[in-house]
């Protein structure tokens, strides 16, 4: 089996730091072994266009059980599970200064798309897993390249696909405590699928 957890690299809006957090607790995710699982990590540059060439690849490619988009975010102060992407309204620029064209991800497709993963299920089995972090959900990715390839994905297959923004690192968790965190996501999303 094996599973996409794609980051998000770039010194776009939340400079290298912030956005540092959720590739270094992807890789040390990517040190636990999950038995029967092989994940596979991708660094995905803030950039319209290279998210709209490289997701379906990827999904091409590795023929993924379930892609897992990771991004941080400022805002977020728990393991925050996406349950939705828009397809419209993308008017803020990437680090290359631009816009997907008529600010849209997919001409023609519907203006949301929901994961049939059940986050808020996956959220209480986070929250019940006795590890530090909690998880809550959301249903607004902010319009920007998270929820801009979350869309792309579920345009994909919204049964394979989700989203998890991360807090910064030291707010409050570890990189090691947001990789428990991810690992229980990946497990509980997995007993879903
Ligand atoms: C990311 O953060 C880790 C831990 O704080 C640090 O060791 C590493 O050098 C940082 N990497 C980059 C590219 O900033
Ligand atoms: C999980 O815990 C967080 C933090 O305590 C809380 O905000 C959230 O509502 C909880 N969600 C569920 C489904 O247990």
């Amino acid at each position: 089996m094996q599973i996409i957890l794609e980051n998000f690299i770039g010194f776009g809006p939340f400079g290298v730091h912030t956005v540092n957090a959720s590739w270094v607790a992807v890789q040390e995710l990517a040190k636990k072994s999950i038995p029967g699982v092989i994940i596979v990590i991708r660094e995905i540059p803030v950039v319209y266009e290279t998210v709209k060439k490289q997701v379906p690849q990827l999904w091409n490619d590795v023929n993924p059980q379930l892609v897992i988009h990771v991004g941080v975010s400022k805002e977020a102060n728990a393991i925050t599970l996406e349950q939705q992407a828009h397809n419209d309204g993308y008017k803020r620029l990437d680090v290359l200064k631009t816009c997907p064209s008529n600010n849209c991800c997919v001409e023609g497709a519907d203006e949301c798309l929901m994961s049939s993963i059940d986050m808020e299920k996956v959220c209480s089995d986070v929250n019940g897993s006795g590890l530090k972090v909690k998880a809550v959900v959301s249903h607004d990715p902010g319009r920007y390249l998270c929820d801009f390839s979350y869309f792309v994905s579920l345009h994909i297959d919204r049964s394979k696909s989700a989203f998890v923004h991360v807090p910064p690192l030291g707010k409050p968790y570890t990189e090691l405590e947001l990789a428990d965190g991810l690992e229980q996501v990946i497990l509980s999303m997995l007993g879903q699928i």
